[in-house]
């Protein structure tokens, strides 16, 4: 039997490709307004402390807005700001009809609450679905950019899900929950682990599809894995000034069915998905 070639999923396409939707209807919009050509989709983001990957993220939201006609409304703050100072922001924005979308960058420095600032968004505002509210509702026309990301992927390569073996490598409750919670209505075998969990080799070998999110450099290599595996990355660590995933890439050879790469995976599909979250929260809001 000839081997199959693993598939290397281009997020940058996909990405392309849904902002260029984002782009088409904004544009669609505004040609209807025209006493009111400012009428955009506006997203406010928080950016709370001095963490050198949230301002790169942050840059790149605010980077990929403006080139679809959303425009973003920064907000800073330090990490000697009182948690009380980013509560009444975040109603400031609740209660401004002009903002559609509101993202607290995470993670937070240790002394703020971040449950406690989360819940403080208006869900109908919440962008990301963070909110607790939102993560457990059962409209899904609004879900988390990342989830969603993980489901275009798998759209993409036409991975049929059902009875497959799924494993989620995450530290992140807000995170992993939700996603199992959401594969498993498509009847995939879900499981979550931490990634310090003693069977997390035993885990890793046995799945089908492997969704890691750790942060957690190149821990996963090619042995490590069954043959045919898919392979979805969505951790991401620096080391130096390179970008590194949490699987080695390097050696994996034609081991995985597919597997998306860091940087140029999940990264863009999850920003273009938080715009058109975006724009969606904008056409609620203006036929509230
Ligand atoms: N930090 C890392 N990923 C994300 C994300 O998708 N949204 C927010 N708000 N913060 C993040």
């Amino acid at each position: 039997m000839t081997k199959k070639h693993t598939q290397i999923v281009d997020g940058n396409k996909i990405a392309k490709r849904i902002k260029g939707q984002v782009f088409k209807e904004v544009l669609a919009l505004n040609k209807y307004e025209v006493q009111n050509a400012e009428i955009r989709p506006n997203l406010a983001i928080l950016i709370i402390g001095e963490n050198q990957e949230s301002e790169l993220y942050v840059s790149k939201k605010i980077e990929e807005a403006k080139k679809v006609g959303i425009d973003t409304h920064l907000y800073r703050f330090s990490n000697e700001s009182l948690e009380n100072e980013i509560l009444e922001a975040i109603e400031v924005l609740n209660q401004d009809s002009e903002i559609d979308a509101i993202l607290v960058q995470l993670p937070l420095p240790k002394k703020f609450n971040t449950d406690k600032i989360i819940k403080k968004i208006d869900p109908q505002k919440d962008v990301d679905c963070f909110h607790p509210d939102n993560q457990n509702k059962k409209d899904d026309k609004i879900i988390s950019p990342v989830h969603r990301a993980v489901l275009e992927i798998l759209k993409e390569v036409k991975f049929k899900i059902s009875n497959k073996k799924v494993l989620i490598i995450s530290n992140s409750k807000i995170f992993g929950k939700k996603l199992e919670k959401i594969l498993k209505k498509k009847e995939a075998d879900v499981k979550m682990v931490l990634s310090d969990d003693s069977n997390l080799k035993k885990e890793i070998k046995k799945a089908d599809l492997l969704i890691s999110a750790t942060g957690k450099a190149h821990f996963i290599n090619k042995d490590m894995l069954k043959d045919q595996v898919g392979i979805i990355d969505i951790g991401i660590s620096r080391e130096g000034d390179k970008i590194k995933g949490d699987v080695d890439d390097k050696f994996l050879g034609d081991k995985a069915s597919f597997y998306t790469p860091v940087p140029g995976g999940v990264g863009p599909i999850t920003v273009a998905i938080l715009l058109k979250n975006s724009l969606e929260l904008f056409k609620k809001n203006i036929n509230s």
